[in-house]
């Protein structure tokens, strides 16, 4: 997820400290790289370097770009490492030419070798340069020459995947070309001014006039004048007015940036299990020749380095399997040597635990593959094989959409993972694969749907408490452990994660009337066991919660029951059943009077030991 915004004025205003301003209202979308350009007297110009806003501007002046119209990029990297060519704008061959986009070019690689063999320089590695160059071809071939729109929107037609464009040529110094496909884009309407970004806040101190561009359409906008068309032929949208505050709008609407972010769970799992399998493949192999293998992460990530611990288990169940909390790694030191393959998982990518921990491994002469949300962060760089969740910045100081999509990313390799092995047909390896794509995004945009308010009400029932309990069994433990550090971290309600067999060994005897115990309950062989417990715990007065499927025997003893969706496998229980305890979690935290986005005592990245 990246921040773009374009500006064109017939005032005597220098764009670039618009655009500067407008950044800064979206470094909340992607915060690494940052650039700006402007077309002043016919040529364009452009600043930009890796980097935050406040520090690239601090070194290069943004304001020192003279021009009317101009275009600025907020990069969150998904195709190459945050760097200065690979920041936004990017020019074509004739320097004529700049644009920035936010979004996926799934067909980049082939679009970009046939403009190379067609003799295009491209000085980036990233997808979206492939744009520009291919604007560029489209005017050069033709004859008679084409207009920029109508090149912008052969240019349009050959993409696939999402994408957010504005783009502007030295020929035409006051007009900005639109194009919109799953990525957003709205359009601020001014008397003599004209604003594109990807959200209201980047504009939304000039004008509260806005206009939604929506998929498959394309605009032009000038000064004076705003045109949008769809499939040629032109619509003519009524402007709206926002009553957001700047602050709200960054939200999109949200309260708090945990909730936003948990509602974009879905576009995270869509756009993380959207994978190339050349790396899944690789990293599968060195799976297959470790003899041994170490999960290494912490909190939230470890949770998600215990699904995929039971999920490899399951495929390979001869090869030792370690999870390990970073933190403990001395404890398991013997372990690593050469032989050894450890999968550190960290959303920031900056953990210092894991990063202590990854560096002794790689003395010891380990072999590492990392999952981060970060591209090109310290972990990624202390890996052989870098995976990347492309969940986009999370703001919230609770892990959410990151770690779901961790989850899904471990449940994606599993997969092929299993077909490498040998365990799994071309055939049922095709079927799992569509099954995870498609179903995973749906089945949770559902549990949010379903599940949002009775979370809400729960949270309203257990406000009050100061104890909780997460039971499960097995492979849905890590959905527990999940589920009480949600709700300890936020809320500050105490809740304690535990095998559900081990209550009789201690933990009842705390138990009394209304103490909230959550169960993960989905219908697998935890079934039988799980019911006793939940019998053995209402027994002493317990609030029972259970997470579960809609006909499942668990929900006749319980007070409060969350239901799943069935999926194609348990694969993705991991997903589904903790979404409804982040809502719970949200909700009491709210209700408690707490900032769930700013909990007391903690960091987004903990870079201390
Ligand atoms: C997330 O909810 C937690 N606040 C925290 O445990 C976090 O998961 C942990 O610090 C690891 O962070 P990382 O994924 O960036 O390595």
């Amino acid at each position: 997820m990246c921040g773009i915004i374009a500006i064109t004025t017939s005032s005597n205003t220098k764009v670039s400290k618009l655009i500067t301003t407008g950044l800064k209202r979206l470094e909340y979308r992607g915060y690494d790289s940052v650039g700006i350009a402007t077309i002043n007297q016919g040529k364009i110009e452009t600043l930009k370097d890796a980097g935050t806003i406040d520090r690239v501007n601090q070194k290069l002046n943004f304001e020192n770009l003279e021009g009317s119209i101009g275009i600025g990029h907020t990069r969150w990297a998904t195709h190459g490492p945050p760097n200065q060519i690979n920041a936004h704008p990017h020019a074509d061959c004739t320097k004529k030419i700049m644009v920035v986009h936010n979004g996926i070019i799934e067909n980049y690689l082939e679009i970009k070798s046939d403009l190379e063999r067609k003799g295009h320089i491209f000085t980036s590695q990233t997808d979206s340069e492939v744009i520009v160059h291919l604007v560029e071809e489209e005017l050069k071939l033709a004859n008679p020459p084409k207009s920029v729109i109508q090149a912008f929107k052969n240019t349009i037609t050959k993409l696939e995947g999402a994408y957010a464009i504005t783009l502007i040529h030295t020929d035409e110094p006051e007009t900005i070309f639109l194009a919109r496909k799953d990525s957003p884009l709205v359009i601020g309407v001014q008397e003599d001014t004209k604003f594109a970004a990807s959200d209201i806040p980047a504009f939304l101190e000039h004008t509260k006039k806005v206009i939604i561009l929506k998929n498959g359409e394309i605009g032009v906008i000038t000064p004076k004048t705003v045109y949008i068309e769809k499939n040629g032929f032109r619509v003519q949208p009524k402007p709206f007015i926002v009553s957001w505050t700047a602050e709200s709008a960054q939200k999109s609407g949200y309260p708090h940036f945990m909730l936003k972010e948990i509602h974009e769970q879905p576009i995270a799992l869509k756009n993380t299990i959207n994978i190339d399998s050349e790396e899944l493949s690789k990293a599968s192999k060195k799976i297959l020749e470790s003899t041994r293998i170490v999960f290494l992460a912490c909190g939230t990530s470890y949770h998600a380095g215990l699904s995929g611990f039971h999920q490899i288990q399951r495929i390979l169940p001869k090869k030792p399997i370690y999870p390990i909390i970073a933190s403990e790694y001395e404890t398991y030191s013997h372990l690593i040597d050469e032989e050894t393959l450890i999968i550190a998982i960290s959303q920031s990518g900056e953990t210092l635990d894991v990063m202590k921990a990854l560096s002794a491994a790689r003395k010891n002469k380990a072999q590492v593959i990392s999952l981060a949300n970060v591209t090109d962060s310290s972990i990624p760089r202390l890996s052989h094989i870098s995976l990347y969740t492309k969940a986009g910045p999370e703001i919230g100081v609770a892990a959410t959409k990151t770690h779901t999509a961790q989850v899904a990313l471990l449940a994606r390799l599993a997969i092929q993972l299993e077909f490498e092995a040998g365990e799994l047909s071309k055939d049922d390896y095709s079927v799992q694969v569509d099954n995870l794509v498609q179903q995973t995004p749906q089945i949770v945009r559902t549990v949010i749907n379903q599940n949002e308010l009775k979370a809400k009400k729960l949270a309203s029932i257990i406000q009050n408490q100061n104890h909780s309990y997460f039971l499960a069994r097995g492979l849905n433990m890590p959905v527990a452990l999940e589920g009480a550090l949600k709700l300890k971290e936020i809320s500050y309600i105490h809740a304690e994660a535990f095998p559900a067999g081990e209550s009789k060994h201690g933990p009842i005897a705390i138990v009394e009337t209304n103490f909230p115990i959550v169960m993960i309950a989905p219908d697998d062989w935890t079934t039988k066991k799980m019911l006793g417990n939940a019998e053995e715990m209402k027994a002493r007065g317990g609030y029972i919660i259970s997470v579960t499927e809609k006909d499942h025997r668990i929900t006749e003893r319980s007070d409060y029951s969350f239901f799943i969706p069935k999926a194609f496998s348990p694969i993705i229980n991991p997903i589904s059943y903790v979404v409804p305890l982040q809502m719970l979690a949200y909700y009491t935290a709210v209700r408690r009077g707490y900032d769930p986005d700013k909990p007391k005592n903690l960091a987004k990245t903990v870079t201390v030991e």
